[in-house]
């Protein structure tokens, strides 16, 4: 009986850390991140359409002048009219290849020479959902590239110029639900995702002698350009049941969180993920999602030699 007491008074503390963030989220105003850190300037990737789009727009409408880097030419351009005629703001574009990591840093870097950024936004990204026989190395590392190597780039020079600027600030890195969930047939998506939660979560404690926040954002599922590119799978429209989110719902979470938690899910589908980890355990976790990848008909493609 005893022992059965301390189980449920251990699960409804556990329940209770999870939830709290969320819950009390619901009670608290949008900050404005211009007067927060004095921002003038924002860098935003993926920042042309989807959950970068909304949240560059939102540092738009407070008045934050933007940097938006994204792949394609024509969306950047409207994107940008469409900022600076609305918002009376700067806006620059940087049309770049992410997935080049190292080249197209360092052109963002030189472009961004003379300003002074203290917002920074790591959101670009893609999802490839394949056997990890079917891809070749090529199309594994750059994902990788555009997710882990770019993020930790930016990150080391931002981060340092405004320690040596002597600025506040932050930077906030949109992860996903797949870091704490195993992801089979996307697994270069679902481990590039852990390690940019892992990341925000250490660099989150250090940077706060500087006076700079970090903050990863897991969304679960959003609607957006993200699922043009897969295949129209019976799992998505299982997890849209659980609560599809809009852009807007994450960039809520955003300017709700930053400064105030390291680490936050968004939307009903991460909440129940990082529970469940957190409830069932990692290996529990993965017989129950083996057992689903075996009947589902979705993922029969994946088994073969090729696509
Ligand atoms: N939608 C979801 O359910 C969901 C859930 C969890 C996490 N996320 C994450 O949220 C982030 C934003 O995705 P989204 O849902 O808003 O999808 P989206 O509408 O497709 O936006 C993705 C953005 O990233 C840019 N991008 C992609 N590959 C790039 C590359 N190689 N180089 C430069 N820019 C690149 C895209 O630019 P172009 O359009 O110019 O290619 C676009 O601006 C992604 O990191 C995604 O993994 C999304």
């Amino acid at each position: 009986m005893t022992f059965l007491r301390i189980l449920s008074a251990f699960s409804l503390l556990l329940f209770l850390t999870h939830l709290f963030p969320n819950c009390i989220l619901k009670f608290i105003k949008k900050q404005n991140l211009k007067s927060k850190y004095n921002c003038k300037w924002a860098l935003v990737t993926g920042g042309s359409s989807g959950i970068g789009g909304d949240i560059a727009t939102e540092l738009a409408k407070q008045g934050i002048n933007i940097v938006i880097v994204s792949k394609e030419h024509d969306k950047l351009v409207e994107y940008q009219k469409s900022l600076v005629s609305q918002y009376n703001i700067e806006c620059r574009i940087i049309c770049v290849d992410l997935c080049k990591s190292k080249e197209s840093c360092e052109i963002i870097f030189n472009q961004c020479k003379d300003i002074n950024l203290n917002l920074l936004v790591c959101n670009a990204g893609y999802l490839t959902m394949e056997g990890f026989h079917q891809s070749d190395i090529s199309e594994k590392l750059a994902m990788f590239e555009c997710t882990v190597s770019t993020t930790i780039r930016l990150v080391d020079h931002f981060y340092k110029l405004m320690i040596a600027n002597k600025m506040k600030g932050g930077i906030v890195i949109i992860s996903s639900s797949a870091s704490v969930c195993p992801s089979p047939f996307s697994v270069m998506y679902g481990s590039s995702r852990s390690f940019l939660s892992g990341f925000a979560q250490s660099l989150s404690i250090e940077s706060k002698i500087h006076g700079i926040d970090v903050l990863a954002v897991q969304p679960g599922l959003v609607h957006t350009n993200l699922f043009n590119a897969v295949p129209k799978h019976l799992i998505f429209k299982f997890l849209n049941l659980m609560g599809s989110q809009k852009p807007s719902d994450v960039t809520n979470v955003v300017f709700k969180s930053l400064g105030r938690f390291s680490i936050m899910d968004s939307g009903l589908f991460a909440l129940i993920s990082s529970l469940s980890k957190s409830l069932l355990g990692i290996n529990l976790m993965i017989v129950i999602i083996s057992f689903i990848c075996r009947n589902l008909p979705d993922f029969s493609n994946y088994r073969k030699i090729k696509i």
